[in-house]
């Protein structure tokens, strides 16, 4: 048994879809519900007992509390989180409350159930010991800041110095991590990965967010000059590193996540447009580039990211499966088959199913 928080949201989903479809270890889901949160994502899991979702929230202890007394989990894995830097921008307040506030009750009722947990299972069985639990805290490349243009990229001890508030606050949140091992012994793994792509983004980031508004003959927003640059890797690959980390890395090592994807914005949107163009030619046969529109900067954009997964290659083995060009053609593709989960987001329907569901 695994507990993982957020498994409704983008990363946290593919997460427990993947596990499941490896393992037939069962999985409780905590997730809040939030704007970000969608069930619709996990509903080829309905019925199927492997998988219990509890609408929560991380910060609540008792909740939380309960549901480690009660499942017995060997592992957390920490997805919660807010998640998007412009929102962050225009309203920090629940970042500093989820991603901060959120990851230290976390922390604390984690480290209570862990305390309590036998040293040893004295007959050999599968049941959680102090000594094999593990608490994974999922974070971002965007702690170390901003680099220059021929700087080397991120490497686990580069300084972290974040400059928006989602990323001050999820460097806060690996701090507070890092404590509860050090000073309580916690055991703990912190991996720290590069922009995702893949099914079920939500549409308010960069990839998702320009397949939708070319499909909807609306704009294009590339922000300042579009030469902002990313490192991207597909989201399947980031899960198998996840799984890795928690199956062999070092207590109270931080693991650098990225597939040596460097790429600037401009040519991200280039990428999907030349993809929409063959795989759904617009009616009136203009390419969709067309369709780019340069608007005013994000403040306090970083300009470049870039991780030196090196560690995690070298030490535990882990490679990515796809090449960008695979992942987005992929991804691209399943964004074409899947209207109906995007149609659901757009018109804001998978909320009332929400609703419904946990009314
Ligand atoms: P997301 O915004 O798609 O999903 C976040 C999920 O957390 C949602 O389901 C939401 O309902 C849930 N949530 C929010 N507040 C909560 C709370 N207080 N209690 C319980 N659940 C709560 O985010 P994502 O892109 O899937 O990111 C998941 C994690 O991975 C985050 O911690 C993020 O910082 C990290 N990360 C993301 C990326 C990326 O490119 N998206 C890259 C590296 C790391
Ligand atoms: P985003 O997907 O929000 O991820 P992050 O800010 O966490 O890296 O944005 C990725 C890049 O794309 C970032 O440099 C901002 C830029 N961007 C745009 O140019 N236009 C947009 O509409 C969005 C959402 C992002």
């Amino acid at each position: 048994m695994i507990l993982v928080t957020g498994g409704a949201g983008f990363i946290g989903a593919n997460f427990v879809l993947d596990w499941l479809a490896q393992s037939d270890e069962p999985v409780i889901n905590l997730d809040k519900l939030t704007y970000a949160g969608n069930p619709e994502t996990l509903q080829s899991l309905q019925g199927d007992t492997r998988h219990t979702l509890v609408q929560g929230d991380i910060g609540d202890v008792a909740l939380v509390s309960q549901l480690l007394a009660r499942y017995q989990p060997r592992a957390v894995v920490n997805f919660a989180a807010e998640s998007h830097v412009d929102r962050s921008i225009h309203g920090p307040g629940e970042f500093i409350q989820t991603n901060i506030v959120g990851t230290f009750n976390l922390l604390e009722s984690v480290r209570g159930y862990w305390q309590n947990l036998p040293q040893e299972n004295r007959d050999g069985g599968v049941a959680p010991t102090k000594n094999r639990f593990r608490f994974l805290h999922v974070s971002t490349d965007e702690v170390y800041g901003s680099l220059k243009k021929d700087d080397p990229a991120f490497t686990e001890t580069s300084h972290i110095e974040p400059n928006s508030p989602y990323s001050a606050s999820k460097a806060a949140s690996d701090h507070l991590v890092r404590a509860w091992h050090h000073t309580y012994g916690l055991p703990v793994l912190t991996t720290n990965c590069s922009n995702n792509y893949g099914p079920y983004h939500f549409p308010e980031k960069l990839i998702p967010l320009m397949i939708v508004n070319a499909l909807a003959g609306k704009a294009l927003p590339v922000y300042g000059d579009g030469q902002q640059i990313r490192d991207w890797l597909y989201v399947k690959d980031h899960c198998s590193a996840i799984r890795r980390v928690l199956e062999a890395g070092r207590l109270g090592e931080v693991y650098n996540v990225g597939g040596w994807n460097e790429k600037a914005n401009i040519d991200i949107v280039h990428t999907v447009c030349a993809l929409l163009d063959e795989l759904r030619p617009r009616a009136d046969g203009k390419p969709y580039k067309d369709q780019i529109t340069y608007v005013t900067d994000r403040p306090g954009h970083d300009r470049r990211y870039a991780i030196d997964a090196r560690k995690l290659e070298a030490e535990l083995g882990w490679k990515p499966a796809e090449t960008f060009e695979s992942g987005i053609r992929k991804t691209v593709q399943w964004y074409l088959d899947n209207p109906d989960w995007v149609a659901h987001v757009q018109s804001g329907a998978y909320r009332e199913w929400v609703q419904k569901q946990y009314a």
